[in-house]
């Protein structure tokens, strides 16, 4: 832990750490284009100089490629580091376009936010600016060359971090390009994190390109939805348009960096043609309506079928706030199942693989980071959860073992294909981690015996030595579903339906397959998404999206997080159809504004089936979720 003195500020930092580092964490900025936490230093853009004044090394020096030590007196205002900074920044102004007034990456460049607190503004030199031809490199990543300063951060990343061959850097000297050896679309499924790793503007989402600046966005802190592991990101919007997601920095979770999957998925949020007004037989109506219809049905029902004729399902994309309700509306609604899953092997899978997790350790992405030993069992990492595979490729190259129980999938790493867990060397591992899945049955069973045969005992938190289990689940709110279907004695629909008793449904952001909607007479859906259940329902209520309201979700392994409003509902003002902007009518709401969350439009159905009026969702052993901080890196829930 060496001590050293920044500025007249006294420092002490962890042992490996730089100078940069130190001076970070004591709040002194120090300009730097091509050091990044994630990926280490470079030393390439020089524009992070110090002046050291006193201890081991003297002079000007690269803060980014120097270890703190013992001793040392840093200044970052010293006239002679002042100048370096400066004299770098006009060096690679001397290419760089001057045109942040008109430039896409205006307001949110790292190079115009240096530029302008080293003091640059006049161009002194005269001559011609390096100009290079851009490449097409796919319909989501705009490239933008001129804009490069050679910091090596895309490449550092594409390659390294995440295991691309198709992107890399060429040339030399004067005339360094980075892009594609010729035109075509990025292969890695993390491409989009150039974005946001190119500290100017060579690399821009094409969707958001010239949408807004940056003090225009509607923003807030936000989890994304497309798979189980609970990735942080900012949404950005817009006029009721979602423009653009870029990754949040979650530590435990993921990190610095999100997949392309969660990164270009604006396109269903967008979607004109999502149920934006409430529906009764094919007809529009208001949200009244709508819930008056809905509860004069379940009445019908009842007296036509008897009471428990009526299924509640949810989901496990249903966000915990709505999910938490589904019982109570199973109480109000007399129904005669309370589901939260639809298919029952879908189900008894999830549910066998939260049980796992119940009795054990969860890993987090970070333990899978830092793990010596992983098993991949019964799983694709890179199409059910890809940031799980990028995790596991970090483990890699610090030298853990990746073994594959089985074959047919690839994998960002190295890896040993071995027959069975039991020819994995776990026993010498020091830090473990076990991946396994829920789209087939194996993957849950084979970990479920393999505990049970090493370890018979093993209870609640007690596995052996540290192995940790990740399960892929299928939803952003699995784990939530499974949790209250295991507390609640929910079923499956299939084997609700199996008896024939349940003529009515109400499913709540569920999709519900064909086949298990013959024989029900009724079916109402709360949802936001154009589904085939949407399409098949005689009642429709439209329900935000997850960026238009505040929820929580609990990912993988069992970690509530909370997700901000971004934007309101409403149907976008740019886009396909009629334009929408200026207004030519005069309404309180935007067009398609009314969605309200889901467990709004629940807590509504309850009240008017004579329940108690709601106006907290989290409640009884949630309420502790209440105050959950967006921004924090989540809590645990309890039973882990
Ligand atoms: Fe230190 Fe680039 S940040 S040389």
């Amino acid at each position: 832990m060496p001590k050293l003195i920044i500025d007249d500020i006294a420092v002490e930092v962890a042992d490996g750490s730089t100078v940069l580092e130190a001076a970070q964490s004591v709040d002194i900025p120090i300009p730097h284009f091509c050091w990044h936490p994630a990926l280490g230093k470079a030393g390439a853009c020089r524009v992070c100089a110090v002046k050291m004044l006193e201890g081991p090394v003297k002079g000007i020096q690269m803060s980014c490629m120097l270890p703190a030590q013992e001793g040392m007196v840093v200044s970052t205002t010293d006239p002679e580091a002042v100048a370096m900074r400066r004299n770098v920044i006009e060096w690679l102004m001397i290419n760089h376009p001057h045109d942040c007034p008109v430039c896409d990456e205006g307001g949110e460049c790292q190079l115009q936010d240096f530029t302008i607190a080293g003091g640059h503004g006049i161009r002194r030199y005269t001559g011609k600016k390096r100009t290079h031809v851009n490449q097409y490199i796919g319909p989501d990543i705009e490239h933008e060359m001129n804009r490069c300063i050679q910091c090596y951060r895309c490449v550092r990343f594409y390659q390294e971090y995440a295991g691309g061959c198709d992107f890399g850097v060429m040339g030399s000297a004067g005339r360094v390009y980075y892009g594609r050896f010729q035109d075509g679309r990025l292969e890695s499924p993390f491409s989009g994190n150039l974005v946001d790793i190119c500290p100017t503007g060579v690399f821009t989402d094409k969707r958001a390109r010239f949408r807004a600046r940056y003090w225009d966005y509607d923003m807030a802190p936000s989890i994304c939805p497309h798979c189980s592991l609970g990735c942080n990101i900012t949404p950005v919007a817009r006029y009721r348009e979602l423009l653009k997601i870029v990754a949040r920095r979650n530590d435990p979770v993921n990190g610095w960096f999100i997949c392309d999957r969660g990164r270009f998925a604006n396109d269903e949020v967008n979607e004109r043609q999502r149920p934006r007004s409430p529906e009764v037989d094919g007809r529009e109506t208001t949200y009244d309506e709508a819930l008056e219809a809905l509860l004069l049905r379940v009445g019908e029902a009842e007296e036509l079928y008897g009471p428990g004729s009526m299924a509640i399902v949810g989901s496990s994309r249903l966000a915990l706030e709505a999910a938490a309700l589904l019982p109570q509306l199973a109480q109000s609604s007399a129904a005669g199942a309370l589901c939260y899953f639809t298919l029952q092997a879908e189900g008894d899978r999830t549910l066998a693989a939260y049980e796992l997790l119940s009795a054990g350790k969860s890993a987090s992405l970070n333990d899978v980071r830092e793990s010596d030993c992983i098993v991949i069992l019964d799983c694709d990492p890179l199409q059910d959860a890809p940031m799980m595979a990028l995790a596991l490729r970090q483990a890699w190259r610090s030298g853990a073992g990746v073994y594959l129980v089985g074959g047919g999938i690839e994998l960002p790493c190295e890896f040993t294909r071995v027959a069975t867990l039991d020819a994995v060397p776990l026993a010498e591992a020091k830090r473990s981690v076990i991946i396994y899945g829920t789209k087939g049955y194996n993957g849950v069973t084979t970990v479920a015996s393999w505990l049970t045969g090493i370890a018979p005992n093993f209870t609640k938190g007690g596995l052996p030595g540290n192995l940790k289990l990740a399960c892929l689940f299928p939803g952003p709110n699995s784990f939530a579903a499974a949790l209250l279907s295991r507390e609640h004695g929910a079923v499956s629909l299939e084997e609700a339906l199996a008896d024939g008793g349940i003529k009515g449904i109400i499913a709540v952001e569920a999709d519900i397959p064909e086949q298990l909607l013959e024989g029900v007479r009724f079916v109402a859906v709360l949802d936001w998404r154009k589904t085939a259940t949407v399409q098949a329902a005689q009642i429709v209520i439209p329900t935000t999206a997850w960026v238009e309201m505040d929820g929580t979700y609990i990912n993988n392994e069992g970690r509530s997080q909370r997700f901000k409003k971004v934007m309101n509902p409403g149907v976008p003002v740019k886009g396909e159809g009629p334009p929408l902007h200026p207004p030519h009518i005069h309404r309180s709401v935007a067009p398609g504004g009314e969605a309200r969350p889901a467990w709004q439009v629940v807590a509504g159905i309850i009240e008017g089936l004579g329940g108690e009026r709601i106006t907290e969702p989290l409640s009884g052993q949630w309420e502790y979720l209440r105050e959950l901080d967006a921004e924090s890196r989540g809590v645990m829930i309890n039973d882990l």
